[in-house]
């Protein structure tokens, strides 16, 4: 064969492979890495630039409603179905309600939740769910600045334009439902969303997120068994949701652990107390707020079980482990705060002391 074939055949296959290798590396992409704790301990973010820039758009708040006049007269004396928002004057319900249509309801606006010819009337289900929102969020920003801070939540943080906010759940693999002679399956090997589709048990929410029955801590204190009695099943009911935080957060175990001593309070960032924190207060919520309200829903709201939607950590963060990337959306709507119209004059009430934070030994 002439030797000038060989070489084009050599040409082409090179040609061929380097095309090859640059449509591979086209869909790679340098990723951020970011040192989160003390050096050598390996507490490493890494973050992909796509996703950094999908979740900004996302993120975004919606321009506030211009200021209210707060000389207005008190709400009661011009409304007369109020019961959350007594305290505030009446223009800043009136601009409330353009922002709750904007956050809730942007298609079906005051009509979702009233009846455009009597606006006091209660008939609608969705003013009744909201006017307990209302002191849900209420609740949030004055009661459990333990994991809000100052930054707060609006409807927006859980909402964002939808009547149902994204990252709601509903209970699935009901407790003891088993494979009969093959024992109870646990709801494993049935790859959920919320387990990234790993083979843990599927369901850790309706177990760790509505009430404190099941211990989050499996790890013993001892070198040998002493007295406990946490399965290996319960390391993976541990395990599950703590794959379902992170996903949330769009976080690795090492955003709040040492992964040396997972255990250890005092190897692990402040984020895994603010995160402590967080698993009782969304507790809280499931208990005292949603699950009261699902006797008013609708049978197309409600889940494969029956029951109706609730609150995790993905329905205010959103893949974001501060949600809307820590901007407050508090500050405009300050009615949210609880705080309402302070007449003049009347101090607000002092800071609660801070409690402290979980201490190691503590089992719930
Ligand atoms: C997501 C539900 C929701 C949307 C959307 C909404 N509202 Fe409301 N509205 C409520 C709730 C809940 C109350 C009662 C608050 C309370 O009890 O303190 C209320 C109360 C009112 C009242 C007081 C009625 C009275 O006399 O007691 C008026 C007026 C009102 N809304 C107007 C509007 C207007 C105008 C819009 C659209 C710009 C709107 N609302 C959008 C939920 C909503
Ligand atoms: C912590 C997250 C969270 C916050 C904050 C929040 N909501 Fe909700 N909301 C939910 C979830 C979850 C549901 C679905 C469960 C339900 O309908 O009971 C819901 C349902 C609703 C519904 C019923 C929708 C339907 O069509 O069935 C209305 C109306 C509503 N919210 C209004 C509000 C308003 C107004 C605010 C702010 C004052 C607010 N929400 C704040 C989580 C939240
Ligand atoms: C956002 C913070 C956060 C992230 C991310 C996180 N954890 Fe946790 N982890 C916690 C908190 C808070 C607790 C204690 C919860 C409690 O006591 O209620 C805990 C407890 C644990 C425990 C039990 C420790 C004991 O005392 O027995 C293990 C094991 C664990 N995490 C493993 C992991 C793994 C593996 C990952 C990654 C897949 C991970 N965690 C991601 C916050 C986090
Ligand atoms: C009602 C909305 C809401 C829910 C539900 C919620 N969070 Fe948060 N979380 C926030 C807000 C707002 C902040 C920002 C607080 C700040 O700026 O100080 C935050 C902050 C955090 C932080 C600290 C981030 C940092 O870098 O400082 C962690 C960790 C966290 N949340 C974990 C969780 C976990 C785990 C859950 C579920 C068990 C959860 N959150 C549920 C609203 C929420």
């Amino acid at each position: 064969m002439p030797r000038c074939v060989i070489a084009s055949w050599v040409r082409t296959a090179a040609a061929v492979a380097g095309a090859v290798v640059a449509l591979g590396l086209a869909g790679c992409e340098r990723k951020l890495t970011e040192q989160g704790g003390y050096r050598g301990t390996g507490q490493v973010q890494v973050k992909s630039p796509t996703t950094v820039a999908a979740l900004h758009e996302l993120n975004r708040i919606p321009p506030p409603e211009e200021a209210a006049d707060l000389e207005s007269p008190p709400s009661t004396e011009v409304f007369t179905n109020l019961k959350v928002l007594q305290d505030l004057s009446a223009t800043e319900v009136s601009r409330l309600m353009q922002a709750l249509s904007t956050w809730v309801s942007p298609v079906e606006g005051c009509d979702f939740c009233h009846n455009p010819d009597v606006l006091e009337s209660d008939e609608k289900y969705p003013k009744l769910v909201a006017r307990r929102m209302l002191e849900m969020t209420r609740r949030i920003n004055t009661e459990w600045k333990s994991h809000v801070g100052e930054t707060g939540v609006t409807c927006w943080t859980c909402h964002r334009g939808q009547a149902v906010p994204s990252g709601d759940w509903f209970n699935s693999n009901p407790p003891g439902a088993g494979l009969g002679a093959l024992g109870n399956r646990d709801g494993q090997n049935a790859p959920g969303a919320n387990v990234v589709g790993s083979a843990l048990p599927g369901d850790p929410l309706s177990l760790f997120l509505v009430t404190d029955q099941a211990s989050v801590r499996i790890q013993g204190n001892t070198a040998l068994r002493s007295g406990g009695h946490d399965s290996i099943k319960a390391a993976e009911r541990t395990y599950s949701l703590m794959l379902y935080m992170s996903k949330s957060l769009g976080v690795n175990c090492t955003y709040c652990h040492s992964t040396r001593a997972l255990a250890s309070w005092q190897e692990s960032t402040p984020q895994r107390s603010k995160a402590w924190y967080g698993i009782r207060m969304v507790r809280e919520l499931n208990t005292d707020y949603l699950i009261p309200l699902e006797p008013m829903l609708p049978a197309h709201r409600m889940g494969p079980l029956g029951d109706g939607p609730k609150v995790g950590c993905e329905t205010c963060h959103k893949g974001t482990f501060k949600p809307l990337n820590g901007v407050s959306p508090l500050t405009d709507y300050m009615a949210l705060s609880g705080i309402g119209k302070v007449p003049p004059g009347v101090p607000t009430p002092a800071e609660p002391e801070p409690e402290a934070p979980p201490g190691p030994q503590a089992r719930k």
